[in-house]
């Protein structure tokens, strides 16, 4: 809710408690039965622009994590949660009063007991609060710090656009060098690479505060000769903050769009060396890039480098492409980590949109190969038989001890059906007990491309089974 409303809206909350049923909806609410529990009662929902994730999702999301963790082992970022919720002067402090975030995406509630408090809606202005209150400034520098997390925006749901939404976002805090802005960059076009999904870099520099100040005149005075052509957001865009014209999507502002001076011009020769030292360095690393003179990201707390990540896929749809919506962003914030009333500590990052990206993926792939690896188990475990499923139970735990990755299924009791399982799952081997072995302190062994079974001590089995495995890893197969 924004923030202005909620001054208004607090009177009317009720005192106690009532459960909510849409109004709209309320008959629909009391009455259907999903499948699922007794007919009359009410089924819940997920409530609007949020979602579940599913286990069948899991084939995105697990190697999406995965990848995340492997590139921050990589380049060496050290884990940070914060908290989803903070002060609200926190996110207006640092992404600014007039960006589309703060005005109208926070979800806002006021407390007695801690004041006006919000659901973050990204984490950078977080992790610049945590620096200052962990003293990471007495770190070794630069100190850079990754997480993975649920952010809150209330946003109008469309397509890609979530009200809870996860991100992975890198932060480097302690270096200004364009080195660190290449490397967040890379770090952006890896995640998608490494996933065999194409995208696209759009980069620009937005320079300093005064630089942008002189430049926002111009384009004020630029759109201003054109108010009567241009649409409603941007006329109040203009009186309000003019850098977001250039965000506007709306067809009839395009050609103006196009015209309008562009930032570059008004940058110092410092600020433009800068940014010629990071594309120099992205040429290095081979990264494609497309510089994107209007490209000047929804947050205020920007300096110099800002860039984002697209699909590099061409749209199905013609003329979709200008729509298409940002997988990742990021940049340099030299200013923030002072504005939040610590040490002047330049600074830069990035965080790329998981829900979205899985989207994204997914239907990439129902065309093209990804390159997401599968879980891969080393045995299955079966069993016949109520006592020989407790003992198989203590095996599978004592094996999974000793590392090896265990499929089984306790819940079918048909070792027919057990045998189709482990196929699918492409083990070479099966380990099957039964009764008669659990009375004998004995398991068969089966290897699962000859069909040949033996017979062994149970005791001796974990020791065979990975002797058996080890010939698989030495690539003698
Ligand atoms: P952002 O561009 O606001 O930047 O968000 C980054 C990404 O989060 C977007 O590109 C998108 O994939 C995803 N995202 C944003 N809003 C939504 C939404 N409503 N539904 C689904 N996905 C969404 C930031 O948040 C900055 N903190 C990035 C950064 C890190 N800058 C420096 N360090």
């Amino acid at each position: 809710m924004p923030i202005k409303k909620l001054r208004d809206k607090k009177k009317q909350i009720p005192k106690k408690y009532k459960e909510h049923k849409p109004k709209a909806k309320k008959k629909e609410a009391e009455g259907k039965d999903h499948g699922q529990g007794e007919k009359g009662k009410r089924a819940y929902n997920v409530l609007r622009g949020m979602h579940d994730i599913l286990p069948r999702e899991e084939k995105y999301w697990k190697p999406m994590f995965n990848n995340a963790m492997n590139l921050a082992d990589h380049f060496q970022y050290g884990r940070i949660e914060t908290p989803i919720m903070e002060e609200v002067g926190l996110f207006v402090r640092s992404l600014g009063k007039g960006t589309d975030v703060v005005e109208k995406e926070m979800y806002v509630f006021e407390n007695d007991e801690i004041g006006r408090v919000c659901l973050r809606p990204e984490a950078t202005a977080s992790v610049a609060r945590a620096f200052i209150n962990g003293g990471m400034w007495n770190y070794p520098q630069p100190v850079k710090l990754w997480y993975w997390g649920p952010m809150f925006r209330h946003d109008r749901p469309q397509a890609g656009r979530y009200r809870q939404f996860f991100q992975v976002g890198y932060e480097i805090l302690g270096a200004e060098d364009p080195a660190v802005d290449a490397e967040l960059v890379l770090i952006a076009y890896n995640f998608y690479k490494d996933l065999g999904f194409p995208v696209e870099i759009r980069i620009n520099s937005i320079g300093l505060p005064e630089e942008r100040e002189r430049y926002k005149a111009e384009l004020a005075n630029y759109y201003r000769a054109k108010k009567s052509y241009i649409c409603e957001d941007c006329r109040k865009r203009l009186l309000k903050n003019p850098l977001r014209l250039l965000d506007c999507k709306a067809d009839q502002c395009q050609p103006i769009k196009d015209e309008a001076p562009q930032i570059v011009d008004w940058l110092s020769d410092a600020s433009k060396s800068y940014f010629m030292k990071v594309l120099e360095y992205l040429d290095e690393l081979g990264v494609p890039y497309n510089l994107q003179p209007t490209l000047v990201r929804g947050l205020d707390y920007y300096t110099h480098t800002v860039f984002e990540v697209y699909p590099a896929v061409p749209s199905e749809n013609p003329g979709e492409e200008k729509a298409q919506s940002a997988l990742g962003g990021g940049g340099r914030y030299d200013l923030l980590v002072e504005e939040m009333g610590g040490r002047s500590t330049p600074a830069a990052g990035v965080a790329l949109g998981i829900d979205r990206s899985v989207a994204v993926l997914k239907h990439y792939a129902e065309k093209n190969p990804l390159n997401l690896p599968k879980p891969v188990y080393d045995i299955f475990f079966a069993q016949l038989g109520d006592r020989a499923k407790g003992r198989a139970l203590k095996m599978i735990n004592d094996l999974r001890k000793s590392g090896m990755k265990i499929g089984f299924n306790l819940y079918k009791n048909s070792l027919k059906t057990q045998l189709e399982l482990a196929n699918d799952l492409k083990v070479p081997y099966a380990l099957i007990i039964g009764q008669k072995e659990v009375q004998e302190g004995t398991i068969i062994i089966r290897d699962m491309e000859s069909g040949i079974q033996e017979i062994v001590d149970q005791k001796k089995a974990e020791n065979i089974v990975k002797k058996k495995l080890k010939k698989f890893d030495d690539g003698d197969k």
